[in-house]
């Protein structure tokens, strides 16, 4: 097994298939209660969080928890970060601290790999700047795997801003590794530089991005790109780029909706969608700790 999960760019498909199968068993074991609640007994886990989060660093720690681990959350505002304690020295002090496994989120693209590279404990990238957020990935296409049981020939479309997503980058490598075709849907100053080199469609419109897709992901706006000038204002971000009830039409009858969280309600998807019948927003959430366990095992315990 790696050493560390920095990307999903450099996974193998045997490798993401594996991940998907562990996965499942961890989800059979939550769903049964038949958890080895010990499979992780005098492993130390730290979270180091540079920038906020609720879903992926609970479910870390849930996700060691559950498995024996002992979990230490590192708190940025009240560590020796505040004193000028560099990234590397502070991972340096984790290993002095016997600490086995460090999931890392921070604000700059390739942070978890200079981690990676300096200290002795693997590594988790939880998300790195505009780069890659792994183990997102790894629980939209888990996500999608238990609703479609394959990814090949399934249609993907992610709509918003993906210039500045780490999530959407995740997803194109994803899921076009394991054969489902992306395409991607935004505002022309929201796509990034080198997208026609990405492994996905650009649509052109609403409907040519949802036109047959299986699954329909929305990204979180951030809103600060407003101020910037990226789009002119957040009601025609919504009338031309927005996941709605009509907007949706286009889509497979049965197509799944998804977000990766936080939700701006009624920017990039409307509250009727977020909470509809297609919306798998809050199994993404759960599968998320049954990935994230599985990932653990396997780098922890050797699974
Ligand atoms: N999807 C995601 O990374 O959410 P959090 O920022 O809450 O961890």
């Amino acid at each position: 097994m790696f050493k560390s999960l920095l990307d999903i760019q450099n996974l193998s498909v045997d490798e993401i298939r594996l991940i998907m199968t562990k996965a499942e068993e961890m989800k059979k074991d939550i769903d049964g209660d038949t958890l080895d609640v010990a499979a992780l007994r005098g492993k130390n886990i730290v979270t180091l969080f540079y920038e906020n989060s609720t879903r992926t660093r609970t479910s870390f720690e849930n996700a060691g928890k559950f498995l024996g681990a002992n979990v230490t959350n590192i708190s940025i505002a009240n560590s020796s970060v505040q004193k000028g304690e560099s990234l590397i020295d502070t991972g340096k002090t984790l290993d002095a601290l016997s600490t086995h496994l460090i999931v890392i989120r921070h604000s700059a693209s390739g942070a978890a790999k200079l981690l990676s590279d300096n200290v002795e404990a693997k590594v988790i990238n939880a998300g790195d700047g505009m780069h890659e957020h792994p183990t997102q990935a790894l629980l939209d296409m888990f996500t999608v795997l238990l609703h479609y049981r394959k990814f090949e020939g399934l249609k993907i479309a992610i709509f918003g801003d993906i210039k500045h997503s780490r999530v959407a980058r995740s997803n194109i490598w994803g899921f076009s590794k394991m054969g489902a075709e992306v395409t991607v849907y935004g505002p022309s100053t929201l796509l990034p530089d080198g997208i026609d080199k990405m492994p996905c469609k650009v649509a052109r419109s609403v409907q040519d991005a949802m036109k047959g897709a299986d699954a329909v992901m929305g990204l979180r706006i951030q809103l600060e790109r407003q101020q910037k000038g990226l789009f002119p204002s957040i009601s025609e971000y919504k009338k031309y780029f927005a996941v709605t009830d009509a907007a949706i039409k286009s889509a497979k009858p049965n197509a799944i909706v998804m977000h990766p969280g936080p939700v701006n309600r009624n920017v990039e998807m409307t509250s009727d969608i977020i909470d509809g019948a297609r919306s798998v927003i809050n199994e993404q959430v759960s599968n998320g700790q049954a990935v994230r366990m599985a990932l653990l095992k396997m780098m922890l315990a050797g699974a």
